[in-house]
């Protein structure tokens, strides 16, 4: 085998609470991860090259090492001793730089995906060290399960059993947003401290729609809302639109909405105006 396509789908945070700031700069966290149906495809093709190459048709995706594929694929390959050339062709859906998680997705993708081609033969706790040494969020994308309990950085997964499909709007204004800058403006003394994990878990159990909604919650909204004060207009028009409840995903700009099934998304998403944002219907994949 030397050529394997795979899915890399986005995540979406239900809750995000900011516990503390740790000694290695980072934040404590716990989080629950959703996977979600929106997806890039990524195809890994072996070569004869010596070289990695990155090929992506859209404008702001890294083509060198800047690349969280391209740390991931040098990891094994120095670990491994491969040095025989790989393309990597990412065909990017998930926006950038969004709270969406895509670059760890796709690194998560990548990890995977050589260890196959490759035949490397690591094992899932193996693979997600690897995964650990590259971003807080790529774990995640190791684990096969719709939803998971994300401590630590982010990076110790814990799946959560349960199966719910939930049918989002997911609207992400043309903006980037930088992780570490969202969490430097992250004033620690005014997050709330209740544990919304597991405020929110017995409604998403039990299918209970309109009680989740209502536990959705994100810490860095305050500092995602220091940044840019508008994009509070996103949460108001989706909620005015419809929605059960609306949350920021991840260190933002992304907002999605809950709907009570694909028929009320799509009722959600046309009301949007497609120039200043790129609206999805996405459901937990
Ligand atoms: O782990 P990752 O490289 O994705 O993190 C990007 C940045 O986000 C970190 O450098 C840090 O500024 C911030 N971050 C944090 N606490 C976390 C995760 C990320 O402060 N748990």
């Amino acid at each position: 085998m030397d050529r394997l396509t795979v899915n890399s789908p986005a995540k979406l945070n239900l809750v995000l609470d900011v516990l503390s700031k740790r000694l290695d700069g980072y934040h404590e966290l716990r989080t629950i991860f959703e996977r979600i149906s929106l997806a890039d495809q990524i195809t890994l093709t072996c070569n004869k090259s010596k070289k990695i190459t990155i090929r992506c048709l859209h404008p702001h995706v890294p083509k060198g090492p800047g690349n969280l594929v391209y740390k991931a694929a040098m990891l094994l390959a120095e670990d491994f001793s491969i040095f025989d050339g790989l393309d990597i062709n990412i065909i990017k859906n998930i926006p950038v730089a969004a709270g969406l998680a895509g670059g760890s997705s796709n690194a998560a993708a990548v990890l995977s995906g050589l260890n196959q081609l490759w035949q490397i033969g690591l094992k899932p706790a193996q693979l997600v060290n690897y995964a650990a040494r590259l971003g807080s969020d790529v774990a995640f994308f190791l684990y096969d399960t719709p939803y998971a309990l994300g401590t630590g950085r982010g990076e110790i997964i814990k799946p959560l059993k349960t199966r719910a499909k939930l049918w989002h709007v997911l609207v992400t204004p043309r903006v980037k947003m930088f992780t570490p800058e969202v969490f430097a403006r992250l004033k620690l003394n005014l997050t709330n401290k209740k544990d919304n994990v597991n405020i929110l878990l017995p409604f998403l159990r039990k299918g209970d729609m309109l009680r989740l909604a209502g536990a959705l919650s994100n810490d860095l909204e305050p500092a995602i809302l220091s940044l840019r004060p508008d994009f509070i207009y996103i949460k108001k028009k989706l909620l005015d639109a419809g929605a059960l409840g609306v949350c920021f995903s991840g260190s933002g700009p992304s907002v999605f909405a809950l709907a009570e099934s694909q028929k009320h998304a799509f009722g959600i998403r046309a009301q949007f105006d497609k120039r200043y944002t790129q609206v999805f219907v996405i459901s937990t994949l």
